[in-house]
């Protein structure tokens, strides 16, 4: 008896103008529009390989080695959905092996550290959605396939692009306009980079989805952030990108990943996602952009205590020497960096 099977990697997108609230639980469609960029694809990624086989008796998922529950409602509700595509496909062509009636085998890896904030939900859906759009040879655009991957985890439909996308929240009922698009290509902005620094790879306590329930419940800055700040914010990181502004698009990028923190301490009782670390993170890159009187480095968390800092490459030393001196790595770096200025930084620098 046939197996069929197929491998896709996805990369991890992380947001740069975050969303944070749903308005539909079951859909999962989101209370703003949000931003990313997509990290090159042999970076954080998921690689997921998929086989489907007339002679399977369920559907089993392995996650990073191990047996993983597929009774979650967001993952049925992806496996549903390209199911009843395939299943339209074979309707139409009888050749077609009817593998929408088939079980799954899903094997999934992360090269990162999982649930800790650095966007695995994201590339574990989307890598997820586009293996199995794969096996059944789908034709739907990349678009049509992020609202399956949003159903599994909103981030997630970002991630079917590369480079700068907006998750646009759309406004019908059943969630046909809330999709995945791209803002520009990764080599409209080459230059942009991403560096992560890992403050903690445990699992988090508060999972982003509950997470989100709780603000969207609880906190009243949370209302206007989604009235009167991310609209405006949606409009002017997009422009900010199209014209290669790294200083608007850095100052927003790092305003927005404070907003989206404040909305977690306003909530009743507060999540704390960032700690001592990220905080110290946050207080350096402010004293590196004011010591070269130039932003040349943005910073934003997600739900975790991790950063991901945006620079553009030719930052990169200017940026790095700094960064092994603040965490006292000898990592060859400080010797690309004038003794002058790192003794500048030395008197700057009150970490
Ligand atoms: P993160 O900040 O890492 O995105 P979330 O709380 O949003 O954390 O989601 C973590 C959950 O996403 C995991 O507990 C798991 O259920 C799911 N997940 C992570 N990686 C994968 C993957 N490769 N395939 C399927 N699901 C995944
Ligand atoms: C802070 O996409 O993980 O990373 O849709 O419930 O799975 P679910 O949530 P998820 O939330 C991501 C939150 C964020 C911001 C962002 O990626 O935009
Ligand atoms: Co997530």
């Amino acid at each position: 008896m046939a197996i069929y099977t197929v491998s896709k990697t996805a990369p991890v997108n992380i947001a740069t103008l975050k969303y944070w609230g749903k308005r539909d639980k079951n859909l999962n469609l989101p209370t703003n529009s949000s931003i990313s960029v997509t990290l090159a694809q042999d970076d954080l990624r998921t690689l997921t390989s998929v086989a489907t086989s007339e002679t399977f008796s369920q559907d089993q998922l392995w996650l990073n080695g191990k047996l993983e529950s597929l009774e979650s409602e967001r993952t049925q509700q992806c496996l549903q959905d390209l199911r009843n595509l395939r299943s339209k496909l074979e309707a139409g062509d009888s050749s077609l092996p009817p593998m929408s009636k088939w079980n799954l085998h899903i094997v999934s890896e992360n090269n990162f550290p999982t649930a800790a904030g650095l966007a695995s939900s994201a590339a574990g859906f989307a890598a997820l959605v586009a293996a199995i759009a794969k096996l059944y040879e789908l034709p739907e655009s990349a678009s049509e396939i992020s609202k399956i991957a949003r159903k599994g985890s909103g981030s997630a439909c970002r991630s079917l692009f590369g480079g700068y996308v907006a998750w646009e929240m759309g406004s019908e009922a059943d969630g046909s306009d809330s999709k995945a698009v791209e803002v520009a290509s990764q080599s409209h902005w080459p230059d942009m980079k991403a560096a992560i620094l890992v403050v903690s790879a445990a699992k988090k306590d508060t999972p982003s989805t509950s997470g989100m329930q709780h603000t969207v419940a609880t906190s009243d800055l949370f209302q206007e952030r989604i009235r009167n700040v991310v609209p405006k914010r949606f409009e002017e990181m997009k422009q900010a990108i199209q014209s290669r502004d790294f200083a608007s698009f850095a100052e927003l990028t790092m305003r927005d990943s404070n907003s989206f923190h404040a909305t977690c301490l306003d909530s009743y009782p507060p999540i704390f996602y960032m700690n001592d670390t990220s905080r110290q993170i946050v207080k350096l890159c402010h004293q590196i952009n004011a010591f070269y009187k130039e932003t040349i480095v943005a910073y934003t968390f997600d739900a975790g205590p991790n950063a991901v800092l945006y620079y553009l490459e030719q930052n990169e030393t200017k940026l790095m020497a700094f960064i092994y001196q603040a965490f006292q790595r000898n990592s060859g770096w400080d010797s690309k960096f004038s003794a002058k200025d790192l003794a500048a930084f030395e008197e700057h620098f009150t970490f």
